[in-house]
């Protein structure tokens, strides 16, 4: 898979094409003035014998146009954004999204059950829908920002902020933290994959599910392998281990596309040497290496959590 756009220039949602316009209008007119004010400039050069009455320019150039121009642009933009502001309806898909140092913490409700299912560092929505993210920061001041699908929204601890988004076409749209929060604020990438909305149905109803029980062999013996580096104290597995919410839910850490929030492919190479040692992969990451591990346990849980779909 290629990695996917990132870019403000190729919209794929409503609210991130009429940002799309902005972009293309304020270029447009800052193209058109910079042009203007090359032409006068040569003009000044090629008159300077005979001076330009110098009055009457800058009260035009520089108070009558800017003024004029400004309110023009001021008044459409104002005009064209009325409907950027994000609404939390009955109809709209609730999912919460928390930034923590540096990856993203994402919570679904199952619609059957009522309970929480958690994710990390991928946001899927369905096709056509508008989704309601309610946004928080745990630790320090982050921002969300998928730019072929909305615009960006800063993420404030102890203040739940939202934003509305809608993809029109099915696709993995690359977002990232513009804010900087950290060491590792570059490393802290997300994905919103919008998916057809049977599609859509069918993945939650997978997320809802308990953790898949290893059956033999390498990924049971990668399960014991998970309490005795004392993995449990800060992941959760739903079925497994419930009590520790420090690091992401791994309940289906085997169906994301990637891991370390964008850092890595999600593959059984990629997760053993993430739990190897990721700090040399991510400098300053909240997470230990595994103590005194020998290859053949952290082969078995690298399998046992891929396997975790
Ligand atoms: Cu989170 Cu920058």
């Amino acid at each position: 898979m290629s990695e996917p756009l990132q870019s403000v220039l190729h919209p794929a949602g409503a609210d991130a094409d009429l940002i799309g316009q902005f972009a293309w209008v304020l270029f447009g007119a800052g193209l058109l003035i910079f042009l203007a004010v090359l032409a006068l400039l040569g003009l000044s050069l090629r008159r300077h014998e005979a001076p330009l009455r110098s009055g009457l320019w800058i009260a035009g150039g520089g108070i009558v146009l800017p003024v004029v121009l400004l309110t023009i642009l001021l008044g459409w933009s104002t005009w064209r954004s009325a409907g950027l502001v994000p609404q939390s309806s009955d109809k709209a898909l609730a999912i919460s999204v928390t930034a923590k140092m540096w990856w993203w913490d994402v919570h679904y409700r199952d619609p059957v059950s009522g309970r929480e299912i958690a994710t990390a560092n991928e946001i899927r929505i369905p096709v056509g829908r508008t989704v309601y993210l309610g946004l928080n920061a745990a630790d320090v001041i982050h921002s969300l920002w998928v730019p072929a699908l909305a615009g960006k929204r800063d993420m404030i601890p102890g203040r739940v902020t939202g934003l509305t988004l809608r993809a029109d076409k099915p696709g993995v749209y690359r977002g990232q933290c513009a804010e900087y929060c950290g060491t590792q604020h570059a490393h802290m990438a997300l994905h919103v994959v919008a998916l057809a909305p049977a599609e859509y149905e069918s993945w939650l109803a997978n997320q809802a599910r308990p953790a898949r029980a290893p059956e033999a062999g390498l990924p049971l013996r990668g399960r014991a392998v998970f309490f005795e580096q004392r993995c449990q104290n800060c992941h959760t597995i739903r079925g497994v281990a419930e009590s520790a919410h420090l690091g992401p839910d791994l309940t289906h850490v085997g169906s994301r596309m990637q891991i370390g929030a964008g850092l890595l492919r999600n593959h059984g190479g990629a997760l053993a040497s993430w739990i190897a040692d990721p700090q040399a992969l991510k400098p300053g990451v909240f997470m230990p290496a595994a103590s005194g591990i020998d290859g053949e346990s952290l082969r078995a849980l690298a399998a046992y959590l891929e396997g975790l779909e």
